[in-house]
């Protein structure tokens, strides 16, 4: 166990290594730096969406290829990062890229469904053991549309949704996604009303600016991987309860996996008080298992959402369950979009789906993925880094914490400083990563050995420089 001299001496020199590393970043992607200030002018921030920031600029992309991608300055590095977990199959996999020359010859847009898009349909919903489904353009819009229809069907409208998870950027999931430490444990601050197992307070935090007050009292905030902190919400409000949400992995703080029997007991509650069970497979649903976590923990919800790796690399999002749920869309529960279904995602996504994901795809992300967590174990084992590798089929990480993690608390109790300094390191050494320590790698079929080692070396250089 580091000591806290230990400690201090690493978060030392891990601000020295931030420093160093950052500059040689300032130096090798001066592109980059010129493309951000010229974006500053017509973007805020200079990017298409908040989580593409990044310090002290954003690397901005030209390419990829493969398990490869280039930057505006020329540097090619291993994509690590997979387009924050959509990009399992690669890019530009010759798959992919046929059925969507064949697609767009045959026109881009109708707003009428096609063949494919109910041929895409079929395949999602026997792969995630769906009765009926949905397609949106996003996973804001999958659990958005989840979330209204379990409204309709139930009459209710709370909903209970995990400290630390996150399901998109609209109104009712935008609490307590990271909430800081120093507001934690004020009770019932500005309209929560739980307890974990343990008697901690948990509160509902709202996350961004601009979410109304009025929907604050509607959701409620838990701990993951505590059932009993479920039970007794719905005990206590079960009448007014449409929804438990979750992520069945969460995948928005690294990676913390459910407890044995955690994600059944969860079915279990849901079914005794009439509580809609939405599992967000978003990140997790094609990444984790061929058919993923549905399939990898043996627990069906009552409803899902996907996203992200679904359309092959292109814009999708789909939710479904329950037949006899599903069908309030047709009685009343709003279910629209101009391009739901759009016929280039759905070639994509259905070529992605048949011919390019396969349960052989999921054997070779998976043996990669345990090479990858397997070498990362031992030189934090070798160097006596507090830190931990998690391995999930093409998905994850190293988090800077010795133990791994059950909840979100936990995540806050993670060295960040020593991810800030791991990020320009391996982006320096050609290792595309994510910029926030959140997030986690996603590999894809094309990635292959030499890939994997390249990174597990260049972190193996990081965590020696680290202990010097
Ligand atoms: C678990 C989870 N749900 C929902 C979303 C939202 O998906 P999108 O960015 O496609 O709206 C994300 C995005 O990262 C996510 O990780």
């Amino acid at each position: 166990m580091a000591t806290q001299v230990d400690t201090e001496r690493i978060a030392t020199r891990a601000a020295e290594i931030a420093a160093l590393e950052t500059r040689r970043l300032v130096e090798r992607t001066p592109a980059s730096e010129k493309l951000h200030r010229r974006a500053l002018d017509s973007l805020p921030d200079g990017v298409a969406s908040n989580f593409q920031a990044g310090d002290p600029y954003p690397i901005y992309l030209e390419r990829g290829r493969g398990s490869h991608v280039w930057d505006v300055d020329g540097q090619e590095y291993v994509d690590c990062h997979g387009g924050f977990g959509v990009n399992v199959v690669g890019h530009a996999h010759p798959k992919i890229v046929e059925s969507i020359e064949k697609a767009i010859r045959g026109g881009t847009h109708f707003a009428v469904t096609t063949e494919k898009t109910v041929a895409l349909a079929e395949q999602i919903c026997d792969r995630f053991q769906l009765e009926r489904m949905r397609f949106v353009n996003s996973g804001t819009e999958a659990t958005m549309d989840a979330i209204r229809v379990a409204r309709a069907a139930t009459g209710r409208d709370r909903i209970v949704k995990m400290e630390g998870s996150y399901h998109g950027h609209h109104d009712s999931v935008l609490f307590s996604v990271v909430p800081e430490s120093a507001v934690l444990g004020l009770r019932n601050q500005v309209g929560g009303e739980s307890a974990g197992s343990d008697g901690t307070a948990y509160t509902t935090q709202p996350t961004s600016k601009g979410v109304p007050r009025s929907m604050w009292h509607d959701t409620i905030i838990v701990p993951f991987n505590d059932a009993k902190a479920v039970e007794d919400v719905c005990r206590e409000h079960g009448d007014e309860i449409a929804v438990v949400i979750l992520e069945p992995v969460m995948m928005n703080v690294g990676i913390i996996v459910p407890e044995p029997g955690y994600l059944q007991a969860l079915r279990d509650i849901c079914d005794r008080y009439g509580v809609v069970l939405i599992f967000d497979e978003v990140k997790c649903g094609a990444t984790i298992a061929y058919g993923g976590a549905i399939e990898r923990f043996g627990v069906r919800p009552h409803l899902a959402a996907f996203a992200k790796a679904l359309g092959g690399g292109t814009t999708i999002g789909a939710f479904g369950g329950e037949a006899s749920i599903m069908e309030y869309v047709t009685k009343g529960a709003a279910q629209q979009g101009t391009f739901n279904g759009n016929p280039l995602s759905a070639a994509a996504g259905y070529t992605a789906l048949t011919e390019v994901l396969t349960r052989d795809a999921y054997e070779h992300m998976g043996k990669l993925g345990t090479m990858l967590a397997e070498g990362c174990r031992a030189i934090i084992a070798e160097h006596g880094i507090p830190g931990h590798a998690v391995d999930l089929g093409a998905k994850g990480c190293v988090s800077y914490r010795r133990e791994p993690m059950k909840n979100y608390r936990d995540f806050l109790e993670a060295h960040d400083e020593l991810f800030y300094a791991s990020y320009p390191w391996m982006v320096n050494r050609g290792i595309f990563m994510t910029p926030g320590d959140e997030e986690q790698w996603t590999l894809s079929v094309q990635h292959d050995e030499a890939d994997v080692q390249r990174y597990i070396d260049a972190f193996g250089e990081f965590c020696a420089e680290l202990m010097k």
